[in-house]
């Protein structure tokens, strides 16, 4: 895929402190998309901030990299604060929280970590260069769970560096810098950080130049989002290296009418013609999930419990399916749950979610 990347991997200027990083102040733009490097040296307009980003669904079945939605009530939080103890122009991450083995399994090294990355490319979009920050991750999705847990990091400080500079870059810039972190741990896909920034269903029409459409779903339509989670590690990288490279052009034709019928759906808030479209894709599923015990038994449960749909979530190893009422989403997740146990030996928990209409926000801040 042509795209112009800053590939975070060869940063230009790193501070002796290994848990700081310095942008570089004599880099050109590494923008060739649309997006701006700043050259004015702005000033904080908070001294703290904190930001919130949600969960996401990529791929929803034949969208491979191209289509997303965020789930509501479940997602990552950064608090962002002013330090004068950083070297101005650095960013410190102090501090990494929240579900299962997060903190033991993610770097403090902002060169390393989903949430460092992204607020680095941040940086250096405004020209921060007079001001430190740390940074605090409280994470609230498992690492590899197919829930977007990278991209809620990065959308998170995406949003948390922006905001306490006074919200000077758009979303579609946010988006990019989410790109650079998504790019160094798992690939270059916008399907995850453009859903949790911008809330919704969204469409990556184009990555070079980066276009998205949000799809609105109808206010007055109700969607349930069926997760269900099981313990089972399903790194996106290895989940991507099991793609074909090339495809035939019947499944071509097959998966561009469903995508297309997806989108019809979502925006006519016709849920059973989502479901079908969701549970269509004959591309990458089918290589996939032979990877993950018991999920194609885990599908024909949902669908047997009366989801419209089922499908993968993200690269998984969680499955998605939908449904129209919160009860009803209930018990086709303890039918999935079931499934996972007697079919892939795994244990699962579900959850019952609603779509996030709003995208990653700002939770609270302090004035100056
Ligand atoms: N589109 C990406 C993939 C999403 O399926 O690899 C990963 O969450």
């Amino acid at each position: 895929m042509a795209i112009c990347f800053h590939s975070p991997s060869k940063p230009t200027c790193i501070s002796p402190s290994s848990n700081h990083y310095r942008p570089n102040l004599h880099a050109r733009s590494f923008r060739c998309n649309f997006s701006k490097t700043l050259t004015a040296d702005p000033q904080p307009v908070f001294t703290s901030v904190k930001s919130f980003a949600p969960a996401t669904v990529a791929n929803l079945g034949p969208g491979f990299d191209f289509l997303g939605a965020a789930v509501d009530g479940i997602g990552d939080f950064v608090s962002l604060r002013v330090d004068p103890d950083v070297r101005p122009g650095e960013i410190s991450i102090v501090d990494i929280d929240g579900v299962g083995n997060s903190a033991k399994k993610l770097s403090k090294n902002p060169l390393w970590n989903c949430a460092g990355i992204a607020a680095i490319s941040v940086m250096k979009m405004l020209g921060v260069r007079s001001v430190g920050l740390s940074l605090s991750l409280e994470k609230g999705l498992p690492l590899g769970s197919g829930l977007g847990s990278s991209a809620a990091s990065a959308a998170a400080a995406a949003v948390a560096v922006n905001e306490i500079f006074g919200r000077k870059l758009g979303v579609d810039d946010l988006v990019l810098a989410g790109l650079d972190s998504e790019a160094k741990v798992s690939g270059y896909h916008a399907d995850n950080v453009a859903p949790a920034l911008m809330g919704g269903f969204v469409l990556i029409r184009s990555y070079d130049p980066l276009e998205l459409i949000p799809l609105t779903f109808p206010s007055d339509k109700e969607l349930f989002f069926v997760l269900v989670n099981p313990e089972f590690e399903a790194p996106t990288k290895k989940m991507r290296a099991a793609l074909p490279s090339e495809i035939g052009m019947s499944d071509h034709v097959w998966n561009c009418s469903q995508a297309a019928a997806l989108v019809a759906s979502i925006l006519q808030g016709d849920l059973r013609g989502l479901g079908k479209a969701l549970s269509s894709d004959r591309i990458v599923e089918p290589r996939r999930a032979p990877l993950i015990p018991g999920m194609e038994g885990v599908k024909k449960a949902a669908l047997e419990a009366g989801a419209f749909g089922c499908t993968i979530s993200g690269a998984g190893p969680t499955a998605v399916a939908i449904t129209d009422d919160e009860e009803k989403g209930r018990e086709i997740g303890e039918r999935m749950v079931e499934a996972f146990l007697e079919e892939g030996k795994l244990k699962a928990v579900a959850m019952v979610k609603q779509l996030d209409r709003v995208g990653a926000r700002l939770m609270s801040s302090n004035l100056r």
